[in-house]
């Protein structure tokens, strides 16, 4: 019937994961439309945790079909992973899961690539998770990539040789690094064997058919609005579309067909990797977040930097996402703090904005703060109404800077420990 969006509004680890989880039993479908294993979704299930890096967080629930969408890039070896963790832990995985032809594929000499890229760029590199998505989406769009359906024809191994080679001719423009490639090659010629018998489909025809038939997807945002290849901090990006043209392009769906836009934003900010971050606590307040939200990447295990809550970048966020709905997470790693700030306006070249200089990474700005009382207990409710009045304050506060309603709050990594309004 219609296509909901939830994506990420800050630099990614908003959250999706597991507000995902949670609305999946209102559709029929749950896709993801880009990024690739650079992204780590969490999701705790009675305990028990799962971090999803290139499958949908839909896939814990019997009835959903979860769909990889063309906008994805994919490593066998990643993907094939995450099955078989999945299965050893007892899930239905195969049955559930759809994956356009018209993927792309991570080969290990992309991996390459993208590490030989950060290395040269010493300290200006991207933090990038080395996963291989840039070179990846530039062979995309360079239109020299492997896709998913090429590994079901008779010339996919010359194909595959023939960029293999063309990848390690440019590895030679870049300062030498390590590596070992055969190993790696017979893993991924491996993990292809088993992608080979997955369910390969032309997704495009299947939402549609599906959408026409009355059913509901909601699309599933990696990264996050601030990574977005266009209009994020570049260079400082994923080289994908994060925001929800990337729905679009992503999974085949016109953009009529989408209704809401659920907009993920933690009661704070993290970014992890190089880049402008105007609210961030280089301080002993930044660590405290750091610790008490347990702040260390899902796929790297790297610290995230922590600051407060950005009201410009959310402005902006919500303005190019098209935002109609706000889900607030991680609440409660604020319970602890007397008060809070939030970043409310830009300072740049003496005049106060609340719009994001085109130079932000040139650190030109300086955040003019509002201040909030906290709330200094823990917060166990599960209806909105009986949140201390101090977080009611709180998210009043966000709700009428942002002009939107706040749909969802997360007050624990925990499936239940979300209320919804
Ligand atoms: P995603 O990439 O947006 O899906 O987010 P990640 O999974 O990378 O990072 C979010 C982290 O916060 C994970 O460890 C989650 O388990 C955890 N988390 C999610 N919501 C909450 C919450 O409301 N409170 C707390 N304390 N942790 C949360
Ligand atoms: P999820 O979906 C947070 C960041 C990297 C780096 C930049 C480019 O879990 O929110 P890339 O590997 O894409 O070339 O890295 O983007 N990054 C993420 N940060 N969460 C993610 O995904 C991220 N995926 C990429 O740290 O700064
Ligand atoms: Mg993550």
């Amino acid at each position: 019937m219609a296509v909901d969006v939830l994506l990420g509004l800050q630099w990614g680890d908003e959250g999706k994961g597991k507000i995902v989880d949670y609305l999946a039993d209102k559709y029929q479908i749950v896709g993801r439309f880009q990024g690739g294993p650079n992204a780590g979704h969490t999701l705790w299930i009675d305990g028990k945790k799962t971090v999803l890096h290139t499958i949908p967080s839909g896939i814990f629930h019997e009835h959903l079909v979860n769909v990889i969408g063309n906008g994805v890039v994919i490593d066998p070896i990643t993907l094939m992973k995450e099955i078989d963790g999945l299965e050893a832990g007892g899930n239905e995985v195969r049955s559930r899961l759809s994956i356009s032809r018209k993927a792309h594929l991570i080969l290990p000499t992309h991996k390459l690539l993208d590490m030989a890229s950060e290395a040269s760029k010493g300290e200006m590199k991207i933090g990038s998770t080395l996963r291989g998505i840039g070179p990846c989406y530039m062979d995309k769009t360079g239109r020299n990539g492997l896709r998913i359906g090429d590994i079901l024809s008779g010339s996919f191994d010359e194909k595959y040789q023939s960029l293999k080679e063309k990848h390690l001719h440019l590895l030679k423009l870049y300062p030498a690094i390590e590596y070992d490639l055969q190993p790696e090659e017979e893993n991924w010629f491996a993990a292809i064997e088993r992608v080979r018998k997955l369910n390969l489909i032309d997704a495009e025809y299947f939402v549609n058919e599906r959408l026409k038939a009355g059913e509901s997807i909601l699309a599933e945002g990696a990264q996050g609005m601030m990574l977005d290849i266009d209009f994020g901090t570049y260079p400082y990006v994923t080289s994908s579309n994060t925001i929800t043209s990337g729905v679009c392009n992503g999974l085949g769906i016109p953009p009529s067909a989408i209704r809401n836009v659920l907009g993920v934003t933690k009661a704070y900010c993290t970014r992890v990797g190089s880049g402008p971050f105007p609210s961030e606590l280089d301080n002993a307040d930044g660590e405290r977040i750091r610790v008490a939200g347990n702040e260390f990447g899902s796929t790297t295990g790297r610290p995230r930097r922590c600051g407060w809550l950005d009201i410009p970048q959310l402005k902006y966020a919500t303005m190019i996402s098209g935002t109609t709905h706000l889900a607030i997470t991680k609440l409660d790693v604020l319970n602890a703090f007397e008060t809070l700030s939030v970043a409310e306006r830009y300072k740049v070249g003496g005049s106060v904005t609340d719009q994001l200089p085109f130079d932000i990474n040139e650190g030109i700005l300086d955040v003019v703060h509002s201040v909030h009382d906290g709330w200094m207990e823990e917060i166990n409710v599960t209806s909105y109404d009986r949140l201390p009045q101090a977080v009611k304050n709180f998210l009043t506060y966000i709700e009428d800077q942002l002009g939107l309603p706040i749909s969802f709050v997360s007050t624990g990594p925990g499936r239940e420990e979300l209320i919804a309004r």
